[in-house]
């Protein structure tokens, strides 16, 4: 049975490196190709605008991922090959065809376990008899309006409380030459696979000084989100999800700081050591401030003291 918590992880610290979504797609196929065995195609489609041809605005229609068919015409998006491992493949979908194009527009995970027997199924490798295919949305940033809708409204299903979900941008394809080669399991794996990488997929445009891909008009921000002028405040609800991501980060780092406290804790206890180090502190505190702008050396000096009393409080728990 594959690990999917393992690679879940392996693809959050992908995400941590450059959440951008050529990175992180291209790594996430590479994960799941070296970790499913029995497999011949594992990689991404993505939702574009048909039209190639440069908008006025000079941004690139191809990189409207995630338009909503239902905000605007299904006819004039469908899926464009993205990252993937495997032999080549077909480069366009339409907007439910084959396997990947009815995901897509159902909205829905779908299981084959014989591609032969899928109505419109789309042969890319003739070596393929099952194929196992998840939607990935766009994570919209909550609106005050959303929120205004309390409990019951579109941010009620976010995480972190601070998202809802988007429309599909994109799917998961992966082909087994073997017949009914996923299980439930797989299923259950590959979602929780894809809300990691719906989680941190970056809100920042990859593509060097591009606008962003979608008006707010259509309502659709698009997988690559908004890209604000210079000096413009940010969108409040872009910053509460970096600042959320921030904490998130922190608390880890946290937790770990506090394992290793504790390590040391009952080093020093085995040894006779008292658990308070005034000279180690009086240094940690310097190269706390040392290493920070003059803006915020005060702060990182409270902050130092803040997590060298918690540690110290665990180590004196110990002792009880
Ligand atoms: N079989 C897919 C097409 C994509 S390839 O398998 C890579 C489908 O029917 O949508």
């Amino acid at each position: 049975m594959t690990d999917y918590k393992l690679l879940c992880r392996q693809l959050e610290i992908f995400a941590e490196e450059d959440p951008g979504f050529v990175p992180l797609l291209s790594n996430a196929s590479a994960l799941l190709w070296e970790a499913l065995p029995d497999i011949n195609w594992a990689g991404f489609y993505l939702v574009m605008k048909k039209d190639v041809a440069e908008d006025d605005d000079g941004s690139d229609p191809r990189l409207t991922a995630g338009s909503d068919p239902a905000a605007s015409d299904a006819s004039a998006l469908r899926l464009v090959l993205g990252p993937f491992q495997g032999k080549p493949a077909c480069i366009h979908i339409e907007y439910g065809k084959g396997v990947c194009g009815t995901a897509w527009a159902e909205d829905a995970t779908q299981l084959v376990a014989d591609v032969h027997q899928f109505p419109g199924h789309i042969a890319c490798d003739s070596a393929s008899n099952s194929e196992i295919v998840v939607p990935i949305h766009i994570m919209r940033v909550c609106t005050a309006e959303d929120a205004k809708e309390g409990s019951g409204g579109a941010c009620s299903s976010a995480e972190n409380g601070l998202r809802k979900t988007g429309p599909v941008a994109a799917v998961l394809d992966i082909d087994s030459p073997l017949f009914g080669r996923f299980t439930e399991d797989d299923k259950a794996g590959l979602e929780a696979f894809v809300r990691v990488l719906e989680a941190s997929l970056s809100l920042e445009s990859p593509v060097l000084g591009r606008k962003p891909i979608e008006s707010a008009e259509t309502g659709a921000e698009g997988l690559l989100g908004a890209t604000p002028a210079p000096g413009t405040p940010r969108d409040l609800g872009v910053l509460r999800v970096e600042l959320e991501q921030t904490d998130r980060e922190l608390l880890r780092l946290f937790e770990r700081r506090m394992e290793l406290s504790r390590e040391v804790g009952l080093y020093k206890m085995e040894k006779g050591l008292p658990v308070l180090d005034s000279a180690k502190e009086a240094q940690k505190i310097r190269a706390a401030k040392d290493s920070l702008p003059d803006e915020l050396k005060e702060y990182g000096a409270r902050f130092q003291q803040v997590l060298m009393d918690l540690g110290k409080e665990l180590q004196q728990s110990l002792r009880k």
